[in-house]
């Protein structure tokens, strides 16, 4: 079988770990508060009996720290204030919150049984708990069961890099820049049709497992533009220079960096929309994009931080790959961090910078 790679985030509360370095991830989720307030709302609007006496709601992606539970608690306190506001009893409420299996669930565990029992209030719902393991590539729910899906800052994430890329060997990031620039397309076209086919099944299967007329809200991480001169394109651009870099000090050997492809792929806003057309599951209620760094004191973010942020999400991977030990990414850090003091964060945070994060609030289409 082949080796399948876990893109988790780094576990528990250190230095590197994610918990501590999601503060990006945090402001989105600010954003789609908003979204998830008006869902809950369609929610309580639609006729359906059903949905005053129990309602499910599942977070997809979680991972662990400060955010995990963000999204969810959202649901209930909107959930609450729309029961208090209509004198209604407010419904039961499950919560579930989904990961791959090598996620840090210790600490969510914790924080959900702290959910569980935060709100004695006689006015609030009564919260159920649970953690569903697995990759949201595959079937996570029964048929028809979930009311409202969010999932933040996740499904950018693939289900596995490109195997045209891996078969062909052809580098996701070559050292070589006349090389890297004559086949970018061609791994631009690798990724993109990866996503398509991932982005469909997880529409596919969300709309096998919710209620009619249910909601989904979602975010990730998309090109707001698609410059063929610009150099960070994509999220993993940074960390390839890194590794790029160290393979050329024979850090790392070459055919190793070269078998490095990331299961990571950033669309382009309107490919989003186009897959959502044509998967033909959801309606699209509402757009926001959200430029994280214009809600952020700029003036903060140092070429360390960024480093950290980026080893929170990447170590796991790269360990898998590179069976690399602390002093290993001690230097993939230094590497980085250099790169990152060289381009200017100026530079790196512009408003340029053609990276953002999409929100979308999507309602499952009548059965
Ligand atoms: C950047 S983190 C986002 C975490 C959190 N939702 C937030 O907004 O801070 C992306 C998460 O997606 C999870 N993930 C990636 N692929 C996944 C998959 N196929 N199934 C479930 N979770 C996945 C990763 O493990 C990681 O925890």
């Amino acid at each position: 079988m082949a080796f399948k790679q876990s893109p988790h985030m780094n576990p528990g509360e250190g230095e590197a770990s994610y918990a501590r370095n999601s503060a990006v991830q945090k402001t989105v989720q600010e954003s789609m508060k908003t979204l998830i307030e008006e869902a809950v709302t369609g929610l309580f609007t639609t006729r359906n009996s059903y949905l005053v006496k129990n309602m499910v709601i599942a977070d997809l992606g979680c991972s662990s720290g400060p955010n995990a539970l963000t999204l969810v608690s959202a649901a209930i306190d909107a959930i609450h204030h729309h029961c208090v506001q209509q004198a209604k009893l407010p419904p039961k409420i499950s919560v579930f919150l989904n990961d791959l299996p090598n996620t840090d669930f210790n600490t969510v565990a914790k924080s959900l049984a702290t959910l569980k029992h935060s709100h004695e209030d006689f006015s609030y719902p009564i919260v159920i708990t649970g953690i569903i393991p697995g990759s949201f590539y595959e079937r996570l729910f029964a048929c028809g069961s979930l009311h409202l899906v969010c999932s933040s800052n996740s499904i950018q994430w693939l289900s596995k890099a490109p195997d045209y890329l891996k078969e062909s060997k052809t580098p996701m990031y070559d050292s070589d820049e006349s090389l890297r620039l004559s086949r970018r397309q061609t791994v631009r076209d690798a990724y993109a049709q990866q996503f398509r086919e991932d982005f469909t099944l997880f529409l596919n299967l969300r709309a096998q497992e919710m209620v009619s007329r249910g909601r989904m809200v979602v975010s990730l991480y998309v090109r707001c533009s698609d410059k063929p001169d610009f150099e960070f394109t994509q999220p993993w651009i940074p960390v390839m220079v890194a590794l790029s870099d160290m393979a050329l000090r024979d850090m790392i050997n070459k055919e190793k960096f070269d078998s490095f492809h990331l299961p990571l792929y950033c669309p382009l806003d309107h490919e989003v929309n186009k897959i959502i057309e044509d998967e033909g599951s959801f309606e699209i209620n509402r757009t926001l994009m959200h430029d994280p760094y214009g809600v952020m004191d700029k003036a903060l973010i140092n070429p360390r931080m960024m480093a950290l942020w980026t080893r929170a999400a990447f170590e796991p991977l790269i360990v898998q790959h590179f069976g690399s030990s602390k002093e290993f990414m001690d230097e993939f850090m230094r590497t980085l961090e250099l790169h990152l003091t060289s381009w200017g964060m100026e530079a790196v945070l512009s408003s340029e910078y053609p990276l953002a994060f999409m929100c979308l609030s999507l309602i499952r289409a009548t059965y």
